[in-house]
């Protein structure tokens, strides 16, 4: 019988205890029966957390456009693959059916093709939320360029170190971007980006806006008149399973951005089979992510996973505010959504807004509402399970991370119960265990500890590009033979887990994983800062925000303060991004110290916090006295 879609929990217990004691027999069977190989696998899975090394499907040969579109066409072609909703509403929806994409992919490809891409190039995706966007990383994947798409909200110097960092020999981008009322210089900061960034050779334009942008003679060309001239016709390059489809950058707690690196096969198997069941979706249903592509949801949940399924994926290019709070609605209410995923922060700066906003539509589509990317806290829980989904679409907090690929912990919709601010049970095939401090690991239920994953899944990412070694400390040095992901969990008496948090320096703001010493070191860099440290503190809309603590060279300087925060924040902003600024600032003579001179995060945490009733003990430190007056003045 086949187990590719499970429709009761009595079923998901009897696949998931399967997955576990035989998991190569398993995945074979899953891949064996929904995908297109060219040549089936040697060997379905070698494995060896030491090395660190994982390879599924070895041996297998493939090109994942042909399932994720070729295949559709004789059952599909006129269904709706791509459902485009535009910033303007007024602009009207647009459908891209899969006999279109394939056409527009073949092109797209093609024109890659004859600008000198070639298999195993990198090439730089930095493109906003419009169709080009999804069809570019599927023709990357048609003739096995690997693509390195960056969120087209991060700034020139975080554009180019990721460039450099994997090579890029194309950029794609566009003239400029919709974000609401306002439109972003994109191509500017493409250009800035490119002052630094000797090997790019080509960047590939995209017309969205029509604003008046410069075009570098040799280096810039329009996309449009070349795909007008490109034929429809591009063969898929024949892959092997483990070759690389994409590198995406997430911010670590130390150092520069870590390009994860996943491959073909095993990523392809898992995102299509997570897809199918944690959203349950069924032929007719009309799905959508309101995740941006730059982020793995959107790799996964918006192109790679739906497509697989030959599902039809909003594509919505622009934000829940515009033209105003009821846009998301609208849209679930214009294209009648089944299944709606977004993340918490998201949630709560809706749930803010006045329930007007959502009564006014009908969205009596919806059959499911997904949550992912940080903690859904239970007061947006209930508003979202009783004003969204009026008690009636059961809600999935679902648990993963760029690194994991794909969902690994989430209830499966109208199969496992769910509880508020519970991720609930592992995904089939997912083996997580809790470790104690001291390496042990947290056996039976009703524990807390650090959440690890025991066996590989088949997307789980192989590598940090150009750092293996990197790979292997962060991920496998922790706890011997499991992979570490850097969150804190618990298990509660019937086994379902619930997500504490980072225990590691990584913040998460509005969604979005930002490591402090990135930051840290942008702050630094402005002449009057001798020292800073970031922690974050609960925001009621931004889940966290980012508190800064900041010592000055020279301590009777007058200059004015605010300004410092204006111009240390902007420093921010043009380093990282806009989303890295922090909310509070606060000035300070010295920060805590340890006597080896590790700055005490943990105590700047609690009175960010504002909470001090247990400081710990702070007579160890190397400067206690410190810890009273940033208190006294505590923002
Ligand atoms: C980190 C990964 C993968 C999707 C987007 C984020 C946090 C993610 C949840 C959840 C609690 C969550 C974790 C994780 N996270 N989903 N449902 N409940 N925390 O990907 O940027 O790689 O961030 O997001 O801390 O480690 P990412």
């Amino acid at each position: 019988m086949s187990n590719y879609h499970i429709k009761h929990l009595e079923e998901y217990y009897q696949v998931y205890r399967k997955s576990v004691r035989n998991p190569e027999s398993f995945w074979e069977e899953i891949a064996e029966e929904h995908f297109l190989w060219r040549k089936k696998w040697d060997n379905v899975l070698s494995w060896d957390f030491k090395k660190p090394e994982v390879k599924w499907f070895e041996g297998a040969q493939l090109n994942i456009t042909e399932n994720c579109i070729d295949r559709h066409l004789a059952t599909r072609g006129d269904k709706t693959a791509i459902l485009f909703e535009p910033n303007d509403p007024n602009e009207g929806a647009e459908h891209i059916t899969y006999r279109q994409l394939h056409h527009r992919v073949n092109k797209f490809a093609n024109v890659l093709k004859e600008q000198g891409v070639k298999r195993g190039d990198r090439v730089c995706i930095y493109v906003p939320m419009i169709p080009e966007l999804a069809i570019s990383l599927l023709a990357c994947a048609r003739i096995g360029a690997i693509h390195n798409v960056v969120f087209a909200g991060f700034s020139a110097n975080a554009l180019a170190t990721r460039i450099n960092d994997s090579d890029c020999k194309m950029v794609i981008t566009s003239d400029g971007s919709y974000r609401g009322a306002k439109t972003i210089d994109l191509k500017g900061i493409v250009d800035e980006a490119l002052e630094s960034c000797e090997g790019v050779e080509t960047v590939l334009v995209a017309k969205r806006i029509h604003s008046d942008i410069n075009m570098k003679e040799g280096r810039d060309k329009w996309l449009q008149p070349l795909l007008d001239a490109a034929s429809d016709q591009c063969k898929a390059e024949v892959m092997q399973a483990e070759d690389p489809l994409f590198i995406l950058y997430t911010s670590g707690s130390t150092g520069k951005p870590k390009g994860m690196v996943h491959t073909t096969a095993g990523y392809m198997v898992y995102t299509a089979y997570t897809f199918k069941n944690a959203f349950q979706y069924r032929e007719n249903d009309v799905y959508w992510c309101t995740a941006d592509i730059g982020w793995i949801t959107g790799h996964s949940y918006i192109v790679y996973g739906p497509l697989a399924n030959g599902a039809t994926t909003v594509l919505f290019e622009g934000v829940p505010s515009y033209p105003d709070f009821g846009r998301f609605w609208d849209i679930v209410e214009k294209h009648k959504v089944s299944q709606f995923y977004t993340a918490p922060t998201a949630i709560r700066a809706l749930a803010k807004q006045g329930l007007e906003f959502v009564e006014k539509y009908d969205l009596s589509s919806l059959k499911v509402l997904g949550s992912v990317g940080e903690p859904i806290n239970e007061e947006a829980w209930h508003w979202y399970n009783d004003n969204v989904g009026k008690g009636k679409s059961p809600i999935i907090d679902s648990w993963w991370q760029t690194e994991t690929g794909g969902i690994m912990i989430t209830p499966i919709p109208y199969v496992t119960p769910t509880k508020p601010t519970y991720a609930t049970l592992p995904f089939i095939g997912v083996q997580p265990c809790l470790m104690d401090e001291k390496g042990e690991e947290l056996k039976g239920n009703q524990v807390e500890g650090r959440l690890c994953i025991k066996f590989p899944w088949p997307s789980i990412a192989r590598t940090i590009w150009g750092n293996h070694q990197r790979y292997k400390e962060t991920y496998f040095s922790t706890y011997e033979n499991k992979y570490f992901t850097g969150d804190g969990a618990l298990r509660d008496e019937v086994g379902y887990y619930r997500i504490t948090g980072r225990v590691d320096d990584v913040i998460i703001v509005s969604g979005h994983n930002l490591g402090t010493a990135p930051i840290e070191d942008a702050i630094n860099e402005h002449p009057a800062v001798s020292e800073s440290a970031i922690v974050g503190f609960p925001h009621d809309v931004k889940g966290s925000a980012l508190y800064g603590y900041i010592t000055l060279k020279d301590v009777g300087e007058s200059r004015n303060h605010d300004n410092l925060r204006i111009e240390i924040n902007q420093l921010i902003s043009d380093r990282i991004g806009p989303i890295a600024k922090l909310n509070k600032i606060q000035f300070t003579e010295g920060l805590p110290k340890t006597r080896s001179g590790k700055i005490m995060r943990r105590i700047l945490r609690k009175i960010a916090e504002k909470d001090t009733s247990n400081l710990g003990d702070i007579s160890t430190l190397l400067n206690p006295e410190c810890v009273q007056d940033i208190m006294d003045n505590a923002l």
